[in-house]
């Protein structure tokens, strides 16, 4: 079941003093160099996650691109080396775009997707001649028309259909339902197809199909590859509309639960083997023969698969406290690090750097925010921490930093590369000048406090 676990990048030293590692560099050596909260990642576990997904497709032979979706991390040293490995780019901004163009994607690999497209995004992407913009409704078909025919240029549309699929996921990363914002549902997709076709800057080139995000069964997959294979058939026999391409989302699961594992950590309520999730090559497995019926080329746009578990993000106790309910692990880095538990009570598991034999007990790991949301882990059973101890939240790559803000007027975290027996920063941390729109005099005031 396990083939993402088995290649995990981190994992602890086999010795007396377990000290967890990427890629064999202890992380407390590069906590301490670069000090904390620090997401770190590994190189090494991108390009396997990357080729994990893209060699299954490769190895069915059937035409396709895996289309990395920036939204879940965007940091350009990352993109460079997924475009250095033949990755396409899923952008939803002008933003992700410009990123994507400068990190070496080609364009020809770029779809841009979202719901509000603004009018100097769709003009600059025409400009770019991305390969296709995966559109939401009927009114932006209408624009994208009219602002391609101003330009004298065509765009290549795929249409996102909404098929009404519940991916039982958190309800807010669902997006394949009636009630969600997304896509054209069924009934008036054909409609949509038919409406573009007849524009005369628009070339309809695909169909564009997303249910939602960390998706553990392969039940949704399949329901929605079924239904969005038998419009595609029906759309060309019945209205003689022929597409190149069929752009299947993202949104495959991953595992968040004993990524790391110890016989000194203590196991949490899913035990030795996990929660259930799929592999990239069931999934692949599952859904690909469905989406080959169709006979087009094949897109997936996978975000967090890529990424998530290629990061840990580093963090370091403050203070303990506890009341007769509840004991308190109060950290430097919290909601404006890792939004994930808050927004959508996920689980991301927390593992020391460095790790001894002792008790165990039940706490609560918070950040240093004014918010009660704020926490990072909810009665979850640790070895014992202390002040000055530093954690590590893993699977922490995928919308970690993307979603990170500066609440509390906080400066963004550092982000570290490990690449085999190196390290080296690949974003500052962000300084309270650079945050704050000061005018120079008062940079000149402040640049005496910062060290
Ligand atoms: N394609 C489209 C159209 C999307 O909207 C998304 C994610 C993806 C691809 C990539 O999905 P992935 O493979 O990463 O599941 N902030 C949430 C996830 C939001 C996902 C938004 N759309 C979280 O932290 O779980």
């Amino acid at each position: 079941m396990n083939d993402v676990l088995d290649q995990q990048a981190f994992r602890y030293s086999n010795d007396e003093h377990p000290s967890l590692l990427c890629e064999g560099i202890p992380l407390s050596e590069i906590s301490r160099e670069f000090g904390t909260p620090l997401y770190v990642y590994s190189k090494k576990q991108i390009i396997e996650n990357f080729h994990s997904f893209d060699g299954t497709l490769k190895a069915s032979g059937k035409e396709h691109y895996v289309s990395y979706a920036l939204k879940a991390n965007s940091n350009v040293e990352l993109l460079r080396v997924l475009a250095g490995e033949g990755a396409g780019a899923d952008v939803v901004s002008v933003g992700e775009l410009l990123a994507a163009l400068a990190a070496g994607f080609p364009p020809e690999k770029i779809t841009f997707d979202g719901t509000g497209k603004t009018d100097r995004e769709i003009e600059i992407s025409l400009k770019a001649n991305i390969h296709a913009f995966n559109v939401e409704s009927l009114e932006e078909l209408s624009v994208i028309n009219g602002i391609a025919e101003r330009l004298g240029l065509r765009a290549k549309v795929s249409i996102r259909v909404n098929p009404d699929i519940d991916a039982k996921s958190h309800p807010y990363i669902s997006t394949g339902l009636k009630e969600n914002k997304f896509g054209i549902d069924m009934e008036n997709a054909r409609e949509a197809f038919i409406f573009a076709s007849k524009q005369p800057a628009l070339e309809v080139v695909g169909i564009h199909v997303h249910i939602g995000s960390q998706i553990t069964s392969l039940d949704p997959f399949i329901k929605a590859a079924r239904s969005t294979v038998k419009f595609v058939n029906s759309l060309r026999v019945k209205s003689g509309i022929v597409l190149e391409h069929l752009n299947f989302g993202g949104g495959q699961g991953i595992h968040y639960r004993n990524v790391v594992r110890h016989p000194l950590l203590p196991k949490d309520e899913f035990g030795e083997e996990g929660e259930y999730v799929p592999s990239l090559s069931e999934f692949v497995g599952a859904v690909l023969p469905i989406l080959d019926q169709t006979g087009l080329k094949i897109i997936f746009e996978p975000g967090r698969a890529i990424v998530a578990n290629a990061c840990a993000l580093l963090a370091t106790v403050l203070y303990t406290k506890a009341n007769s309910k509840k004991k308190f692990v109060i950290t430097d880095t919290g909601m404006t690090e890792l939004i994930r538990p808050c927004l959508y009570e996920a689980y991301h598991q927390v593992a020391p750097l460095e790790l001894a034999e002792g008790v165990t007990e039940k706490v609560d790991i918070v950040g240093p925010i004014c918010e009660t949301s704020d926490f990072l882990a909810q009665s979850r059973e640790m070895p014992l921490l202390k002040r000055g101890d530093s954690i590590a939240i893993l699977c922490a790559g995928a919308y970690g930093y993307t979603l990170a803000s500066n609440y509390n007027l906080r400066p963004r975290a550092a982000e570290v590369l490990v690449d085999g027996s190196e390290y080296r920063l690949i974003r500052e941390r962000e300084r309270v000048e650079d945050i704050v729109g000061l005018s120079l005099s008062e940079k000149t005031i402040l640049s005496g406090y910062e060290v």
